[in-house]
This record gives structure tokens, C-alpha cells and sequence, in this order.
């Protein structure tokens, strides 16, 4: 049962239960390895990650601002709450209230990819809770009027983001999905550092107290932007599956979208929410979120998860990508984590053995080192 003209062959295995049907399947995957064949092998393994991604996100995630979130607690406590700290949440607002823009441009840019539709509109679906989430936040936390955030809401719907504007590399499919990947961990990261700043300034502990633990919590504002928290590095983790997927058939596509991404990153709607300019003094005296701590905490951890020791790493490998030779499939290509390749030498076996070949990501003797300039 090919899936592409050449054999993309179902390999026998054990029964499947319901859940597993699908995205499970294990394959062999082998040539010959035109680009159109590896763009659409990798369509086909980034669609059963949208899957696993969906069922998982329904069925665990799911949460609504309005029913879910501590509100009472954000009453008894939000006068403890510093200027800057309310300031950021209002800047997280703003941000997050442009994800009708952030969606529109995404599905512009999906060009028939049907997994990444899916993966768009089920992102889109969780990210419009975010801003409700910090809506709730700052009005009962008695921080906010309602009058004052229908204001603040409405002067963000006065501008509309695009991707083209301060976002190096995004505009492309690859690009998209990269630069998901890094903001997601970014915005993470940013909400776990909020996390434990206001943790701090309810007077609680770092860790969660036994009472908050046993009733799978944290109070107040604090449970609210652990649970967005949650979202996010989910997010993150579907756009890194996406791209490690994305590397492996597209290997020099991938690591020059990276690389652009990386080299120009910016949090999107900065420019545009309201606020912008006492958000930037807060984040001066807050410290919560500086260039350093974006390359310690968000760059680096997520090119040492895709095998790369650092920015130059990737900036070899890019160089080095560009040396490949045409017509080498994934399980024939390797990368170092100091950004060289090893890649298989040795042609297809004939057709009738292809069904009987080693597994994606075994290499086939002799092996060559391809290695970019630094
Ligand atoms: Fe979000
Ligand atoms: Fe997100």
C-alpha cells in the first residue's frame, strides 16, 4: 500500500489499538528522494504530529478563562500586586489580544498544507483564551476597570500585526513555524518568570504549598498564568516536533529559516500594544526578560534539543547544508552537534530490497563528513 510512487511501505507490526491508528504507523521510508518526494513525506509526518497534538490538547487542555481560574483569590490579593508587575500583565494583554492577526497570517501562509490548517485554526482556538485569561487577571485583581480595558482593547484593535513588519524570516511556511517555535518558549519562559514574581509578592513561597498542591492550583493570578504557562510550552513543543521533522527532509531549508529566525527575534505586537513604552521601562527595572536571559534560557535550550551545540553550530551547519549532496534521504543524512553532516555515500539498493532497508536514521557504510566553513 505505497503512498508515494516509489514505496512509502507500512512495515508489519503489532495490532494497533484505535488510539494508534494513524499516527503510529511505522514506516520505511525510502527513495528516490526528489524534493517533492521529501516535502511530502514530511507533509505526511507533520500531519500525524498534528494529530497526537490535537487529541492530546482537547482531552488535557482544556480549560476555559471564565470557568477555571481562581478569580476570587486575584480579589483578596491584588493590592499586593507592584505597578510594573500590573503594567507587564496589561503589555501580555495587548499581545496576546492580536491573535486573530497572528492566525489570519499563519492560514496566508499554510499553501495547502492541510496539517498546518489544523494545526493553525487548533492554536488560534487556545491562544484567544490568553488574553480573556489576563483580562480577568487585571479586573479582578481591582487593578482595571472595565471601562479601562474595553479602552486599552480597543486602541489595540486600531493596528493590525503582520509578519512582515520587524520579523526577519517569517514570512514563509518554515519560517513560521520557527519562529512559533522560539516565541512559544520565549512567551513560557516569560510567563513562568511572572509566575514567581507574583508568587513572590503574594508573600507565597516559590514552590507551590501543600494546600495548592493537593488541589492542583497555584492561587490567585498565579494559578492563572501557570495554566497559560502550560498552553505555551505545548505550543512550543508542536512547532519543535515541526521543525526537527522539517530538518530531516529539508535540511537546508530548515536551518537557513532557523538561522534568520534566530538572528532577528523580536516578541511580535511590541511595537504596536498601547502601553509599549512603560512596558519597556518595567522590563528595565524588572529585569524579567532580557536579550541574555533570551539566549540562555529560550535560543540555546532549543538548539541543543534539535543537536546543536550553539549559535555557531547552526551557523556551520547551515554552510555545511549547502554542500550536501542532491538525492540523499533522511536515514542516509546525519548532523553533529558542532554543525557538520555525515552522510551515507552508498546509492538506493535496487527496488526490490528497498522494502527490507535499515530504519530512518541508521547509515549506511562509507560515510563522508560534509563540514561548512565556520
Ligand atoms: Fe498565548
Ligand atoms: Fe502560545
Amino acid at each position: 500500500m505505497p503512498r508515494t510512487e516509489r514505496g512509502v511501505a507500512p512495515v508489519a507490526g503489532p495490532r494497533l489499538s484505535r488510539e494508534d491508528t494513524i499516527v503510529d504507523m511505522p514506516l520505511v521510508l525510502s527513495g528516490p528522494w526528489t524534493r517533492e518526494a521529501r516535502a511530502h513525506a514530511a507533509s505526511q509526518e507533520a500531519r500525524d504530529a498534528v494529530i497526537r497534538y490535537f487529541r492530546k490538547a482537547v482531552k488535557t487542555r482544556n480549560w476555559t478563562p471564565w470557568d477555571d481560574l481562581p478569580l476570587g483569590e486575584m480579589a483578596a490579593r491584588g493590592q499586593f500586586l507592584s505597578e510594573d508587575t500590573i503594567t507587564i500583565i496589561e503589555a501580555y494583554l495587548g499581545v496576546e489580544d492580536y491573535v486573530g492577526d497572528y492566525v489570519e497570517e499563519g492560514l496566508r501562509l499554510c499553501e495547502g498544507r492541510r496539517e498546518r490548517r489544523t494545526l493553525q485554526l487548533a492554536w488560534g482556538s487556545e491562544e484567544c483564551k490568553h488574553a480573556e485569561a489576563w483580562e480577568l487577571v487585571l479586573l479582578h485583581s481591582g487593578r482595571r476597570t472595565p471601562a479601562q480595558l474595553a479602552a486599552y482593547r480597543d486602541r489595540v484593535g486600531e493596528h493590525t500585526w503582520t509578519m512582515r513588519d520587524h520579523h526577519p524570516g517569517l514570512a514563509t511556511p518554515l519560517g513560521v513555524v520557527c519562529y512559533a517555535m522560539v516565541q512559544e518558549r520565549a512567551t513560557y519562559f516569560n510567563y513562568e518568570e511572572m509566575r514567581q514574581r507574583l508568587r513572590h509578592e503574594y508573600g507565597l513561597p516559590a514552590r507551590s504549598t501543600p494546600f495548592e498542591h493537593a488541589r492542583g492550583q497555584q492561587i490567585g493570578a498565579a494559578g492563572a498564568f501557570k495554566t497559560v504557562a502550560n498552553d505555551e510550552i505545548a505550543h512550543h513543543g508542536i512547532f519543535l516536533e515541526l521543525v526537527r521533522i522539517y530538518l530531516r527532509y529539508l535540511p537546508q531549508d530548515t536551518l537557513e529559516a532557523l538561522l534568520t529566525v534566530l538572528g532577528g527575534f523580536s516578541m511580535p505586537a511590541l511595537q504596536l500594544i498601547p502601553n509599549g513604552a512603560a512596558l519597556a521601562e518595567a522590563m528595565q527595572r524588572t529585569l524579567l526578560h532580557t536579550p541574555l536571559k533570551q539566549v540562555r534560557h529560550v535560543n540555546n535550550p532549543i538548539l541543543n534539543t534539535l543537536g546543536l551545540d550553539n549559535r555557531r553550530a547552526l551557523e556551520r551547519a547551515v554552510q555545511a547544508s549547502k554542500l550536501l549532496p542532491a538525492g540523499l534521504g533522511p536515514a542516509h543524512v546525519s548532523l553533529g552537534r558542532a554543525g557538520e553532516f555525515v552522510v551515507s555515500m552508498s546509492p538506493d539498493p535496487p527496488e526490490p530490497a528497498r522494502d527490507a532497508a535499515p530504519a530512518p536514521g541508521a547509515l549506511a557504510a562509507p560515510a563522508v563528513l560534509v563540514a561548512g566553513h565556520a
